[in-house]
């Protein structure tokens, strides 16, 4: 195997001669999952708020809920959460904890991919990396694909600065292997989910997050100092993150 350095530090693999027996290598650019990124204690939860859950409607959240250090959680019934709900309990708190730990450690990583043409992500298809965006992103009701690559294990890491906002019927697709557990928001400050949109990803909110009408999510939102309110979503927590 020959090895090189190239002067901006990256080091880049070319591969012999590929047998039936060869070992699968990483690209260096290929951010694995559970490193640096993982949700621990909080992958089970649909939807975790420091403040108050609310929900108005019929929310269906599959996985666990809760609030940490606040105890507030209102509209369940008629909202369902098919786990564990904890307000200000021990598992919320774990939880809220994960998040926060998970957020500020995507804080610290360096993006791996060159500048997007912009902060709307509608209408991209992206490889697993880290992109990062030094004020909002938003999708503007188009799809933003996020292609695996098949590397299951590929991480797509969204470091925002200020907002996440979807417009009404913006969709999160994944392909070719991407997992959405792999996939994380990591937002500054607050995130607004327009009606109908179809999101994928771990949503991690310094302060909020608010889902409109009938939209939905694969993934855990994580509210770190304020509240998540819900209006006839579904939600569904990545328990599972296959390798
Ligand atoms: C929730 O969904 C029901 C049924 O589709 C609808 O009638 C109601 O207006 C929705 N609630 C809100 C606040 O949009």
């Amino acid at each position: 195997m020959k090895c090189t350095i190239f002067s901006n530090g990256r080091l880049a693999l070319f591969a012999l001669a590929i047998t039936q027996f060869s070992p699968i290598l990483a690209h260096p650019s290929i951010v694995e999952r559970g490193s640096p990124i993982a949700l621990g204690a909080a992958k089970t939860y649909g939807a975790i708020a420091a403040t108050t859950l609310t929900s108005t409607g019929n929310t269906r959240i599959t996985g666990d809920c809760g609030t940490c250090p606040g105890t507030s959680i209102t509209g369940f019934l008629p909202g369902v959460c098919t786990g564990t709900t904890s307000a200000g309990g021990k598992a919320a708190c774990a939880a809220e904890a994960a998040c926060l730990s998970a957020y500020n450690n995507a804080r610290g990583l360096a993006s791996t991919a060159t500048a997007l043409p912009s902060s709307d992500l509608a209408g991209l298809a992206l490889a697993p990396g880290v992109y990062k965006f030094p004020t909002a992103a938003a999708t503007n009701s188009a799809t933003l694909t996020l292609n695996g690559a098949k590397n299951t294990m590929g991480q797509f890491i969204f470091l925002i600065d200020t907002t996440l906002t979807t417009a009404g019927s913006s969709k999160v697709v994944l392909i070719n292997g991407a997992q959405a557990c792999n996939v994380y928001f990591i937002v500054g400050s607050s995130a607004t989910i327009g009606e109908s949109s179809a999101m994928t990803g771990n949503i991690l909110a310094h302060t909020s997050i608010g889902l409109t009408n009938a939209a939905s999510n694969k993934g855990t939102l994580c509210a770190l100092n304020g509240a998540v309110t819900l209006i006839n979503n579904s939600l569904t927590a990545q328990t599972v993150c296959s390798s």
